[in-house]
């Protein structure tokens, strides 16, 4: 239906009434903050109103949490941590509480999606397998790490050295500052790192989305996590989360959005000499050589725009098409990109939802317009869609150069470049090309060649390097996630994720 006008949202259009209804009475009353324990407003008395993106009508307000908010929660999370029942829990404790609130998220699972397609955006049959599962499995597989934080036994260099063996700690109190685009799973995710390892942490969800976190804050009660483990602070960037990124209470930062925060965020730290993990985005290729599946590769390398409308940190928005089948991909991609249902996130129908707020969205439409002007084809889409939603059609930019702000920045929106390559130079013009950004953090190849694929895995700077398909959103736990280059700092997923929350203690005994 693209091109044509978007109407309103249709709320249970597919999500089972009683979830609709819960979720609705959930967001009656202004969401407060969860702060050691207890749900309280914010010490200014102050709240701001959070919307539906498919309407762009107001369908909640929730506290404005400020520097006083975030101190006592920091105070609360660091008391857990010191004199509190957490660090006196043993491992497999902790992990039963991850594993009860795993199973409360799958119980509610209905309602979480709801919650999280109404303020968030995304279609419903996205965010009850892929943010709603998502979360759940997340706590789940690094429920598992608790008992197997190791470290090492080592031998000194010294003679007659002393046995020695380093031991891992948790860091201590950990400030996670999470995005718009996962709400649920970001939280969820950085949370279940962080008591994971051990350590108690404060949360600051995005102020465009904060339903699902706060939500999620009555779970984690319900889950029976001890007071102050577990914070929840709703608040504005510039006030919460910079409050959260300068407390000298907190060990660590965890972040998830654009570098430009990114960067502030690692500036405040240093004056404490936080550890930080950085998750910042990119502008990831899509490398398809002749001999890959062809099909299978355009499909999927379309679905991955459509995928959250494009407002996903992995979405590949750098395709580079073999000559031989450019002409090829490029009808593929646009035929399923003129196909794609665009709708309201709560309607069954929908296969890609409105952009998350007005401000995004004509930051998306002046990419395009910067692309236009740049002399990119514009093969299908380019417009928003009219009504009040925040609504943009699916877009192939065909042809960009690589110096073109389109093949440069993060344009977070459904926005595609499709461009040839050659292999008149062998691997190193496609290798230049997919390395020519200052982002690095996911290149996908299909090549049924394994001599191609070995050799670009080695040369692609990307923190993943995905063939022929695996790996991406609904992957499972257990691969590390991350990026080279501007895309950040540090890894969540597989034993580096919950790693990266603790620190080293090396211990050496004499006689
Ligand atoms: P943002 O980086 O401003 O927001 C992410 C989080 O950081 C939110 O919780 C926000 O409240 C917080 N924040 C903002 N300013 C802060 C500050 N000074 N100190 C501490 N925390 C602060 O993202 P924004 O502005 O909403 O989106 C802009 C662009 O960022 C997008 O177009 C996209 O390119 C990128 N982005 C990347 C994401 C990813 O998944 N890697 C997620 C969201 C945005
Ligand atoms: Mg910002």
């Amino acid at each position: 239906m693209t091109g044509a006008a978007v109407p309103g949202a249709a709320p249970g259009a597919s999500a089972s009434s009683d979830a609709a209804s819960k979720a609705l009475r959930f967001l009656a009353k202004p969401l407060q903050l969860f702060i050691d324990g207890e749900w309280v407003a914010a010490a200014s008395g102050e709240t701001f109103d959070f919307e539906d993106p498919s309407t762009g009508r107001v369908i909640g307000s929730a506290a404005a949490g400020g520097a006083p908010d975030i101190d006592r929660a920091v105070r609360a999370a660091r008391k857990a941590f010191e004199e509190g029942p957490w660090p006196a829990l043993p491992a497999a404790e902790r992990a039963r509480l991850m594993m009860r609130l795993a199973d409360a998220i799958d119980a509610n699972g209905e309602e979480l999606a709801y919650l999280e397609s109404l303020n968030g955006g995304n279609p419903l049959r996205s965010t009850r397998s892929v943010d709603v599962g998502g979360a759940a499995e997340r706590l789940r597989y690094n429920a598992g790490w608790v008992n197997k934080i190791f470290g090492d036994t080592l031998l000194s260099s010294a003679r007659g050295s002393t046995l020695s063996c380093s031991i891992r700690e948790p860091i201590g109190v950990v400030g996670a500052i999470t995005p718009w685009n996962a709400p649920l799973f970001m939280a969820t995710g950085k949370i279940a790192l962080a008591v994971a390892a051990g350590c108690t942490v404060v949360v600051k969800p995005a102020e465009l989305t904060p339903a699902t976190a706060v939500r999620l804050g009555e779970l984690i009660a319900q889950a029976g996590f001890p007071a102050g483990v577990i914070n929840i602070v709703t608040g504005f960037g510039a006030v919460a989360g910079a409050a959260l990124a300068e407390h000298p209470g907190v060990d660590k930062i965890a972040f998830t959005g654009s570098t430009a925060v990114g960067r502030a965020i690692m500036t405040q730290a240093a004056q404490s000499m936080k550890r930080v993990t950085l998750e910042l985005g990119g502008k990831s290729p899509v490398i398809i050589f002749p001999d890959g599946d062809v099909e299978t590769a355009a499909r999927t390398a379309a679905m991955g725009v459509i995928f959250k409308s494009g407002q996903f940190c992995a979405a590949g928005t750098r395709i580079f098409a073999h000559r031989k089948i450019f002409d090829q991909v490029l009808q593929l991609i646009e035929r399923l990109f003129t196909a794609v249902k665009v709708g309201p996130a709560l309607r069954a129908e929908t296969e890609m939802g409105p952009i998350i707020s007005r401000k995004q969205l004509e930051r998306v439409m002046s990419y395009i317009e910067a692309g236009r002007a740049d002399g990119a084809q514009v093969i299908c889409g380019g417009q928003r869609l009219p009504g009040e939603g925040h609504f943009a059609q699916p877009t192939v930019l065909a042809h960009a150069r690589p110096e073109w702000s389109v093949m440069r920045e993060e344009i977070f929106g459904p926005v595609v470049c499709v461009t040839p390559f050659d292999d008149a130079a062998g691997l190193d013009e496609i290798i230049a090309l997919a390395n020519d950004s200052d982002y690095g953090l996911v290149a996908r190849v299909w090549t049924r060649d394994l001599g191609v694929a070995h050799r670009l895995i080695r040369r692609i700077k990307a923190g993943s390097v995905n063939i022929n398909g695996a790996g991406g959103p609904g992957a499972g736990e257990g691969l590390p996630f991350g990026g080279f280059k501007l895309s950040g700092i540090g890894r969540e997923g597989g034993h580096e994720g919950v790693e990266s929350y603790t620190e080293i203690k090396t211990v050496a005994i004499g006689y």
